[in-house]
Protein backbone atom coordinates (compact mmCIF):
# COMPACT_ATOMS: atom_id res chain seq x y z
CA UNK A 1 0.00 0.00 0.00
CA UNK A 2 1.49 3.29 -0.84
CA UNK A 3 0.97 6.27 1.40
CA UNK A 4 -2.05 8.00 0.96
CA UNK A 5 -0.17 11.42 2.65
CA UNK A 6 2.73 13.46 1.20
CA UNK A 7 5.08 12.68 3.83
CA UNK A 8 8.22 15.37 4.32
CA UNK A 9 11.40 13.95 3.57
CA UNK A 10 14.72 15.59 4.42
CA UNK A 11 18.25 14.97 3.47
CA UNK A 12 21.43 17.08 3.98
CA UNK A 13 20.40 20.23 3.61
CA UNK A 14 17.16 19.41 1.65
CA UNK A 15 13.58 19.06 2.72
CA UNK A 16 10.90 17.48 -0.10
CA UNK A 17 7.39 18.52 1.16
CA UNK A 18 4.19 19.57 -0.30
CA UNK A 19 3.83 22.64 -2.06
CA UNK A 20 2.02 25.73 -0.21
CA UNK A 21 0.58 28.65 -1.70
CA UNK A 22 3.45 30.71 -0.15
CA UNK A 23 5.53 29.00 -2.63
CA UNK A 24 3.90 31.26 -5.74
CA UNK A 25 6.59 33.06 -6.47
CA UNK A 26 9.06 30.61 -7.24
CA UNK A 27 6.56 29.32 -9.67
CA UNK A 28 6.12 32.98 -11.35
CA UNK A 29 9.72 33.10 -10.96
CA UNK A 30 10.41 30.16 -14.05
CA UNK A 31 7.45 30.96 -16.01
CA UNK A 32 10.14 32.23 -18.60
CA UNK A 33 13.03 29.24 -17.81
CA UNK A 34 13.22 27.54 -21.83
CA UNK A 35 12.30 24.42 -20.48
CA UNK A 36 10.36 24.02 -17.42
CA UNK A 37 6.81 25.38 -18.72
CA UNK A 38 7.55 22.86 -22.19
CA UNK A 39 8.57 20.07 -19.51
CA UNK A 40 6.03 20.39 -16.61
CA UNK A 41 2.42 22.83 -16.39
CA UNK A 42 3.90 25.46 -15.27
CA UNK A 43 2.48 28.40 -16.83
CA UNK A 44 4.31 30.04 -19.31
CA UNK A 45 1.46 33.27 -18.31
CA UNK A 46 4.05 34.10 -15.14
CA UNK A 47 0.57 35.52 -13.33
CA UNK A 48 -0.02 35.31 -9.68
CA UNK A 49 -3.56 33.42 -10.11
CA UNK A 50 -1.90 30.56 -12.73
CA UNK A 51 0.87 30.20 -10.74
CA UNK A 52 -1.66 29.72 -7.79
CA UNK A 53 -3.66 26.86 -9.65
CA UNK A 54 -0.40 25.21 -10.47
CA UNK A 55 0.59 24.72 -6.94
CA UNK A 56 -3.35 23.32 -6.36
CA UNK A 57 -3.05 20.93 -9.07
CA UNK A 58 0.14 19.72 -7.05
CA UNK A 59 -1.86 18.73 -4.46
CA UNK A 60 -4.89 16.68 -6.44
CA UNK A 61 -1.54 14.74 -7.93
CA UNK A 62 -2.18 12.08 -5.16
CA UNK A 63 -5.72 12.07 -5.08
CA UNK A 64 -6.05 11.11 -8.03
CA UNK A 65 -3.12 8.59 -8.24
CA UNK A 66 -0.53 10.12 -10.76
CA UNK A 67 2.14 10.34 -7.77
CA UNK A 68 3.54 12.79 -5.08
CA UNK A 69 4.64 16.55 -6.28
CA UNK A 70 7.12 17.54 -4.07
CA UNK A 71 8.96 21.30 -3.22
CA UNK A 72 12.09 20.95 -3.03
CA UNK A 73 13.48 23.62 0.04
CA UNK A 74 16.14 24.75 1.87
CA UNK A 75 16.23 22.54 4.83
CA UNK A 76 17.63 25.72 7.06
CA UNK A 77 14.88 28.00 5.64
CA UNK A 78 12.32 25.77 4.09
CA UNK A 79 12.25 28.36 0.92
CA UNK A 80 11.28 26.50 -2.08
CA UNK A 81 13.99 26.32 -4.99
CA UNK A 82 12.51 23.90 -7.19
CA UNK A 83 10.09 20.49 -7.55
CA UNK A 84 10.89 16.95 -7.84
CA UNK A 85 8.27 14.15 -8.66
CA UNK A 86 7.13 10.67 -8.43
CA UNK A 87 4.80 9.38 -11.13
CA UNK A 88 2.87 6.42 -10.84
CA UNK A 89 1.48 5.85 -14.44
CA UNK A 90 3.00 2.05 -14.49
CA UNK A 91 3.48 1.41 -10.64
CA UNK A 92 1.25 -1.91 -11.44
CA UNK A 93 4.33 -3.24 -13.22
CA UNK A 94 6.62 -2.07 -10.45
CA UNK A 95 7.82 1.24 -12.42
CA UNK A 96 7.42 4.62 -11.04
CA UNK A 97 9.26 7.75 -12.56
CA UNK A 98 10.76 10.98 -11.87
CA UNK A 99 11.09 14.41 -13.12
CA UNK A 100 12.78 17.76 -11.59
CA UNK A 101 13.60 21.16 -11.98
CA UNK A 102 15.33 23.80 -9.69
CA UNK A 103 15.02 27.70 -10.16
CA UNK A 104 17.78 29.37 -12.14
CA UNK A 105 19.18 31.26 -8.80
CA UNK A 106 19.61 28.13 -6.89
CA UNK A 107 21.08 26.02 -9.85
CA UNK A 108 24.79 24.39 -8.96
CA UNK A 109 24.37 24.08 -5.82
CA UNK A 110 23.50 20.36 -5.34
CA UNK A 111 19.59 20.79 -5.13
CA UNK A 112 18.40 18.38 -7.58
CA UNK A 113 21.18 15.80 -6.59
CA UNK A 114 20.40 15.64 -3.16
CA UNK A 115 16.45 16.24 -3.56
CA UNK A 116 17.01 13.04 -5.83
CA UNK A 117 18.15 11.20 -3.33
CA UNK A 118 16.47 11.33 -0.62
CA UNK A 119 13.14 10.88 -3.60
CA UNK A 120 14.68 7.65 -4.87
CA UNK A 121 15.41 6.20 -1.32
CA UNK A 122 11.97 7.02 -0.15
CA UNK A 123 10.45 5.49 -3.23
CA UNK A 124 12.65 2.26 -3.75
CA UNK A 125 11.40 1.54 0.17
CA UNK A 126 7.90 1.28 -0.81
CA UNK A 127 6.50 -2.29 -1.57
CA UNK A 128 5.03 -2.26 -5.18
CA UNK A 129 8.04 0.17 -6.25
CA UNK A 130 10.99 -2.00 -7.80
CA UNK A 131 12.75 0.52 -10.37
CA UNK A 132 12.49 4.52 -10.95
CA UNK A 133 13.18 5.81 -14.29
CA UNK A 134 13.91 9.08 -15.79
CA UNK A 135 14.35 10.57 -18.99
CA UNK A 136 16.83 13.11 -20.03
CA UNK A 137 18.01 14.85 -23.11
CA UNK A 138 21.74 14.29 -24.11
CA UNK A 139 22.61 17.98 -23.83
CA UNK A 140 21.25 17.57 -20.49
CA UNK A 141 24.09 17.17 -18.48
CA UNK A 142 23.03 19.35 -15.05
CA UNK A 143 20.57 17.02 -15.53
CA UNK A 144 22.09 13.40 -15.98
CA UNK A 145 24.83 14.16 -13.80
CA UNK A 146 22.53 14.48 -10.78
CA UNK A 147 21.30 11.17 -11.76
CA UNK A 148 24.19 9.26 -12.33
CA UNK A 149 25.71 10.71 -8.53
CA UNK A 150 22.31 9.09 -7.04
CA UNK A 151 23.05 5.87 -8.97
CA UNK A 152 21.10 5.85 -12.00
CA UNK A 153 22.46 4.36 -14.77
CA UNK A 154 21.98 5.33 -18.70
CA UNK A 155 20.41 2.47 -19.85
CA UNK A 156 20.02 3.45 -23.37
CA UNK A 157 19.12 6.66 -26.03
CA UNK A 158 15.21 6.18 -26.78
CA UNK A 159 15.23 8.10 -30.27
CA UNK A 160 12.65 10.54 -31.27
CA UNK A 161 11.31 9.79 -28.21
CA UNK A 162 8.94 12.86 -26.77
CA UNK A 163 7.84 15.74 -28.32
CA UNK A 164 9.09 18.82 -26.30
CA UNK A 165 7.51 22.01 -27.53
CA UNK A 166 7.29 21.66 -31.25
CA UNK A 167 10.13 18.79 -31.57
CA UNK A 168 10.24 15.34 -31.21
CA UNK A 169 13.82 14.67 -28.74
CA UNK A 170 15.62 11.71 -28.25
CA UNK A 171 15.96 11.04 -24.29
CA UNK A 172 18.75 8.99 -22.56
CA UNK A 173 16.50 6.67 -20.42
CA UNK A 174 18.27 6.17 -16.81
CA UNK A 175 16.93 3.88 -14.21
CA UNK A 176 17.63 2.58 -10.43
CA UNK A 177 16.67 -0.53 -9.07
CA UNK A 178 15.80 -2.09 -5.89
CA UNK A 179 18.72 -3.59 -4.39
CA UNK A 180 18.27 -7.64 -4.05
CA UNK A 181 18.60 -9.18 -0.88
C1 LIG B 1 18.98 20.17 -14.63
C2 LIG B 1 18.73 20.82 -13.29
C3 LIG B 1 17.53 20.15 -12.64
C4 LIG B 1 19.97 20.64 -12.39
O1 LIG B 1 19.66 21.09 -11.06
P1 LIG B 1 20.81 21.59 -10.06
O2 LIG B 1 20.20 21.73 -8.70
O3 LIG B 1 21.46 22.78 -10.65
O4 LIG B 1 21.81 20.35 -10.10
P2 LIG B 1 22.97 20.04 -9.04
O5 LIG B 1 23.49 21.33 -8.48
O6 LIG B 1 22.46 19.02 -8.08
O7 LIG B 1 24.09 19.44 -9.98
C5 LIG B 1 24.21 18.06 -10.29
C6 LIG B 1 25.51 17.84 -11.06
O8 LIG B 1 25.38 18.42 -12.37
C7 LIG B 1 26.36 19.43 -12.56
N1 LIG B 1 25.69 20.49 -13.31
C8 LIG B 1 24.63 21.22 -12.91
N2 LIG B 1 24.27 22.06 -13.90
C9 LIG B 1 25.11 21.82 -14.93
C10 LIG B 1 25.24 22.37 -16.23
N3 LIG B 1 24.41 23.35 -16.66
N4 LIG B 1 26.24 21.91 -17.04
C11 LIG B 1 27.06 20.93 -16.61
N5 LIG B 1 26.99 20.35 -15.38
C12 LIG B 1 26.02 20.81 -14.56
C13 LIG B 1 26.79 19.84 -11.17
O9 LIG B 1 28.09 20.39 -11.18
C14 LIG B 1 26.73 18.52 -10.45
O10 LIG B 1 27.85 17.75 -10.86
P3 LIG B 1 28.67 16.76 -9.90
O11 LIG B 1 27.80 15.54 -9.74
O12 LIG B 1 29.90 16.49 -10.64
O13 LIG B 1 28.84 17.51 -8.62
C15 LIG B 1 18.44 22.34 -13.45
O14 LIG B 1 19.44 22.91 -14.23
C16 LIG B 1 17.08 22.63 -14.10
O15 LIG B 1 16.07 22.72 -13.39
N6 LIG B 1 17.04 22.77 -15.43
C17 LIG B 1 15.77 23.03 -16.15
C18 LIG B 1 14.78 21.88 -16.02
C19 LIG B 1 15.40 20.55 -16.33
O16 LIG B 1 16.28 20.42 -17.17
N7 LIG B 1 14.91 19.49 -15.65
C20 LIG B 1 15.39 18.14 -15.85
C21 LIG B 1 14.76 17.53 -17.05
S1 LIG B 1 15.35 15.87 -17.30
Amino acid sequence: MLPSDMPRLSQGAVVLRAFEDRDVALVQSVADDPLIPLITTVPSSGTRDDALAYIARQHDRLTTGAGYSFAIADLATDRAVGSIGLWLRDVDEGRASTGYWVAPDFRRRGYVATALQALTSWALSLDGIDRVQLYVEPWNEGSWRAAESCAYQREGLLRSWQKIGDERKDMYMYSVLRPKH
